[in-house]
C-alpha cells in the first residue's frame, strides 16, 4: 500500500513536469521571445531545450516504471484489471513519449547541428518542427493528465 502510495506520488509529480514544462514553453515563453531577433532567439531555445528535455527524459522513466510497477504488481486489478481510463491514459501516454522520441532525436537534433553550422533559417524551420510536435503533446498531455486525475471518479 505504501510503496502504491509512493509511486503514484511519483507518477504524479512526473506527469506535471512534463506537461507544465510544455505548457511554460509553448504558452509563455514563446509568446515573449517571439520578437527578438532570430539568432538571439533561437540561441535562447539552444540553452532552454537541453535543460527541458533533461526533465522529461527523467519525468517519461519515472512514469513507465511507477505506471507499468504498480500494475503489474497488483495494484487494483493489476495489469489486465484497471480502470478505462488507464487504457486511455497508456495509449495517449505511449503517443506521447513516441512524440517526444522523434522530436528528441529527429527535429531537435538538427536544430542542434544547425545551429552549430550558423544556418539560422534551418534552425528557425527545426524549431518550427519541435513546436508542433509539442503542441501536440501538450493537448494529449492535458487530456491524459485530466483522463488519469478523474478516472478514479468515474472508472470504477
Ligand atoms: C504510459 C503508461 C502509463 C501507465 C501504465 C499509467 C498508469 C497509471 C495508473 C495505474 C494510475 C492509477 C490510476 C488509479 O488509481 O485508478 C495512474 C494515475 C495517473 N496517471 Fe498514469 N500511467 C501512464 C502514463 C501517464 C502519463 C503520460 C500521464 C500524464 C502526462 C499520466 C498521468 C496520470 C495522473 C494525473 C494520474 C492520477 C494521479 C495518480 O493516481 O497518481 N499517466 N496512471
Amino acid at each position: 500500500m505504501a510503496a502504491f502510495v509512493l509511486a503514484l506520488a511519483i507518477h504524479l509529480i512526473a506527469s506535471v513536469i512534463w506537461v507544465g514544462g510544455m505548457f511554460f514553453a509553448h504558452m509563455v515563453l514563446r509568446p515573449s521571445v517571439m520578437d527578438m531577433a532570430p539568432p538571439e532567439r533561437l540561441a535562447l531555445w539552444s540553452k532552454v531545450l537541453p535543460r527541458f528535455f533533461a526533465w522529461v527524459w527523467a519525468s517519461i522513466a519515472a512514469l513507465l516504471v511507477t505506471g507499468y510497477g504498480v500494475l503489474f504488481l497488483g495494484y487494483r486489478g493489476g495489469i489486465g484489471g484497471g480502470g478505462l481510463h488507464i487504457d486511455i491514459m497508456q495509449a495517449t501516454g505511449l503517443i506521447m513519449v513516441a512524440n517526444f522520441i522523434y522530436l528528441y532525436f529527429g527535429p531537435f537534433g538538427g536544430f542542434k547541428t544547425l545551429l552549430a553550422a550558423g544556418d539560422i533559417k534551418g534552425a528557425a524551420a527545426a524549431q518550427g518542427r519541435i513546436r508542433q510536435i509539442v503542441t501536440i503533446n501538450l493537448v494529449l498531455g492535458l487530456i491524459t493528465l485530466a483522463v488519469g486525475g478523474t478516472g478514479t471518479l468515474w472508472a470504477y
